[in-house]
């Protein structure tokens, strides 16, 4: 059945093959990955100079580090001389230089060349110009931000505008003053499961009864199927019974001290293309970064922010990270169980969409749009 012949209250999906085939992955890589803004890394896990992180942006590997004068400097993590790989793990310190296994060569911590074996009777060759190639970085919400794309697209007009999108205004994620707070909990997930399948599943809540009882109990309007998603500025209201955004809706913690009487007992969940899901609650904000490692593999880097007195006191915040920890299981299951069906015969052609997920259609067509693969 081709698009045209869907009833009216169906959209198709991609097809399958979209999201399995390397060749396509690799393309994804190039045109979305390696050109828009990623969010990397938790500016506060790098606290001192000389703590790095590196991580996989498209096909690059990219070395985050503190510098001297308390900067984030981000470089492709690839020595200048015959192309090793300069760091092999993925956090550390450093006590000055970054120093390649190979053949010695040595940067400093702004990427400079500042040794070489017999780099001195070699006086020609400039230290910069020579240094670690530098990766665009920029902070936002107490996180580095980074872009490979030589001209980066604007962070207004990309990043800020997802968010403006779906809450209707930046004050709106202002309030919660993210890049004030602390890390609670951190979880990763390793997911057999394709990118795309990821954000789908992120983007609409059709599957809300079905998978997430715990989160259906808190919010209750999710059992319809809308996702806070759906509509412009909305965040879903807490059940009447319910105190806090917990596993047994039990109170949290403070309202955090920015956020006023209209968000107090709601919950936003918000999609930055491409590899960012935020989700804020009044006591606590949950920052997901994806990491997409090959056509059927992405990993999942969960984050539970908490206000500075809440970390600092020691406060137990199972109950909080429950919740958020067991929707992401449920929901990477079903991505999970999703995956082999993509090369199926069955699913050759794609699925389809249902009204209360209409608006991944969107996604689908943004994809299809930046990759310009139009034979999909
Ligand atoms: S490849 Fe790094 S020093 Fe030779
Ligand atoms: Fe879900």
């Amino acid at each position: 059945m081709t698009a045209t012949e869907l009833p009216s209250s169906l959209i198709p999906t991609l097809p399958g093959h979209t999201y399995t085939d390397p060749t396509i992955f690799e393309l994804e890589q190039e045109k979305i990955f390696e050109v828009m803004w990623f969010c990397a890394v938790r500016s506060a896990d790098l606290p001192e100079a000389g703590n790095f992180r590196t991580v996989q942006i498209g096909r690059e590997s990219v070395l985050v580090a503190r510098s001297r004068d308390g900067a984030l400097r981000a470089f492709l993590n690839i020595c200048r001389h015959r192309g090793a790989k300069l760091c092999v793990e993925e956090t550390g310190t450093v006590k000055r230089n970054f120093q390649c296994p190979y053949h010695a060569w040595t940067y400093g911590l702004d990427g400079k060349l500042v040794a070489a074996p017999n780099l001195t009777s070699m006086p020609d060759v400039d230290r910069v110009e020579y240094g670690l190639k530098t990766v665009h970085l920029r902070e936002w919400l107490g996180y580095a931000w980074l872009c490979l794309a030589d001209e980066p697209p604007s962070f207004e007009e990309t990043v800020q505008r997802d968010v403006r999108e779906r809450l209707g205004n930046l004050d709106a994620i202002g309030n919660y003053q993210v890049s004030e707070l602390d890390l609670g909990r951190r979880i990763t997930y390793d997911v057999k499961a394709n990118w795309k399948l990821i954000i789908e599943n992120f983007m609409e809540c059709y599957h809300c009864a079905t998978i997430h009882p715990e989160l259906t109990e808190v919010l209750p309007e999710f059992a319809d199927g809308y996702a806070a998603q759906y509509y412009v500025g909305h965040g879903a209201v807490f059940g009447e019974e319910i105190k806090g955004f917990t596993i047994d809706g039990s109170e949290g913690f403070d309202t955090l001290s920015g956020v006023g009487a209209d968000q107090e007992r709601r919950y936003y969940a918000i999609t930055v293309r491409p590899q960012v899901f935020i989700n804020l609650v009044p006591d606590h904000v949950i920052i997901h970064r994806m990491f997409p490692l090959a056509a059927d593999r992405t990993i999942v880097e969960c984050d539970w922010l908490y206000a500075k007195d809440v970390v600092a006191t020691g406060k137990d915040v199972s109950r909080s990270v429950e919740l958020f920890h067991r929707v992401n299981e449920q929901d990477f299951e079903a991505c999970e169980r999703c995956q082999p069906a993509m090369s199926s015969r069955a699913y050759a052609q794609g699925g389809v969409l249902v009204p209360s997920e209409h608006h991944i259609g969107e996604f689908h067509r943004w994809v299809r749009e930046v990759t310009s693969a139009k034979g999909w």
